[in-house]
């Protein structure tokens, strides 16, 4: 592939840095960046603002079905559902709680992962999630699986949240989270784990630019 179509995925549990790092790695090398977290978010808050209850198999996956969640690709990132600006609203705690139930869902996957597939046949991408280079992209040049210690994990989303002016107990915060890690790794569809290619980056103690050099070293290296 071109240099403009190269495809990086970035996997790994919540709070390992992620999207911060997929952002800052997108544009030092002019790629798209797709958060398949947030599209998950969409349909967990459709579900809960139409009144669906989350344990409801069968209804979510029908409103992910018709869901049109789409990604702007502005700096200000704006992520869509129906035409509805959702871009705050899916990070309250009750989406981040409700979320990876509906992420177990194989039709919510499957309809997710066809839409993530075609953002990535745009042109190149830096995707990050959960499932990206062991499913959504398993042929992606660089695949990333970032981890770090469960406290600094939770201490970082823990501080996100809290400037976004949403003032949470932090152990309420690490609780939630560790919650829905294991509801990540032992579901049956796409689990959370790295692919046997994956290159794994434990960010504990890291500087977000040390782990951006990091991958961009291993993606000029590829
Ligand atoms: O990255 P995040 O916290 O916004 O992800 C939200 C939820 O969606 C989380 O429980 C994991 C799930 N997810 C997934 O199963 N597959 C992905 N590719 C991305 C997120």
């Amino acid at each position: 592939r071109e240099r403009h179509e190269l495809q990086i995925a970035i996997d790994g549990p919540a709070g390992a840095g992620k999207s911060t790092v997929a952002k800052l790695v997108a544009k030092q090398l002019n790629l798209f960046y797709v958060d398949t977290g947030a599209m998950y978010r969409a349909i967990a808050y459709k579900a809960l603002t139409s009144g669906i209850p989350i344990n409801d198999e069968e209804k979510v996956s029908q409103i992910a079905q018709t869901a049109q969640v789409v990604l702007d690709h502005s700096e200000e990132r704006l992520v869509w559902c129906d035409g509805q600006n959702v871009t705050q609203a899916i990070r309250n705690p009750e989406i981040s709680r409700a979320v990876a139930t509906v992420a177990a869902y194989s039709k919510v996957r499957e309809r997710l992962v066809e839409l993530q597939r075609r953002e990535a046949a745009r042109g190149g991408v830096v995707m990050d999630g959960r499932d990206i280079g062991t499913h959504v992209l398993p042929g992606a040049d660089l695949k990333i699986f970032l981890t770090a210690s469960a406290e600094e994990r939770a201490k970082r989303r823990w501080i996100e949240l809290r400037n976004a002016g949403k003032d949470i107990p932090f152990e309420e915060v690490a609780r939630d989270m560790q919650r829905r890690d294991r509801q990540d790794t032992e579901r049956e569809v796409s689990p959370l784990e790295p692919a046997p290619d994956a290159k794994i980056l434990d960010t504990t103690g890291l500087k977000v630019e040390d782990i951006v050099a990091e991958i961009l070293r291993l993606a000029q290296e590829g």
